[in-house]
């Protein structure tokens, strides 16, 4: 059953619990009409959690939610920073696997799974957030490890997402590059090894191989198997 969350958050979204749902960003994709812009789903446990690349999101008492939004937005930057710079007040200095993986001592953290809905025109984004608070061994995940009042950091994430959504795009994406720990690493694409320079005003990762840079979106490489 969802009900609505009363908890001192100080952001302006409503806040709805689950105890068990398949998945809070399928839950929303069907379900956005019935909710208004701002609706963030935090469920306690996913039956068919769901990750990038139609790839499964388990969890265990982790942190789950999913925030319905009714305009288009640069989400796909901004919340990775928004959590990277919630975990910072904790103590945690995260960094950013291009596209939108966040990185704690070189393991994955947490996941983002950004959904558009379209009906003849844009609808509505929902944005998936999973933060592992335990250690993920059979997937080299590492969790947070520490005794955190997930309601808190969530508060917190939402807090750093809407002071970041009023920057202009390029100060998001210089914040961006700051925190990217992709540079200067190996990445095989299309039979080739490239090394990852830099990432472009776009978004996009500039690749080079010692004879020419190409730049690539996060739709055209996989960049988790990709990565050498
Ligand atoms: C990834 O790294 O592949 C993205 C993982 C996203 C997981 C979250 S958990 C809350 C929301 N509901 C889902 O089914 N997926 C996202």
């Amino acid at each position: 059953m969802i009900t609505k969350l009363n908890w001192k958050f100080k952001t302006k979204y409503q806040y709805y619990l689950v105890d068990t749902i398949p998945s809070t960003n399928t839950y929303l994709k069907d379900n956005f009409n019935e909710y208004p812009d701002k609706t963030i789903l935090i469920a306690l446990e996913q039956t068919n959690g769901r990750g990038r690349y139609d790839r499964k999101w388990r969890s265990d008492k982790d942190i789950m939610f999913s925030i319905l939004l009714k305009n288009n937005g640069n989400y796909e930057i901004i919340t990775p920073l928004a959590i990277c710079l919630a975990l910072d007040s904790y103590g945690f200095k995260c960094g950013i696997k291009w596209p939108n993986d966040v990185y704690l001592n070189d393991k994955k953290l947490s996941g983002i799974l950004i959904e558009d809905v379209f009906q003849l025109k844009f609808e509505a984004s929902i944005i998936g957030i999973g933060i592992n608070m335990t250690d993920k061994e059979s997937v080299m995940g590492i969790g947070l490890n520490k005794d955190i009042d997930k309601y808190d950091l969530i508060n917190s994430i939402m807090n750093n997402f809407d002071n970041l959504n009023k920057l202009s795009h390029d100060e998001l994406i210089n914040l961006y590059r700051e925190r990217s720990i992709v540079y200067n690493r190996k990445v095989y694409y299309k039979d080739k090894i490239y090394i990852a320079k830099d990432i472009d005003i776009l978004g996009h990762l500039i690749l080079d191989d010692g004879n020419e840079s190409i730049v690539v979106s996060s739709d055209e490489i996989n960049i988790k198997e990709s990565l050498i």
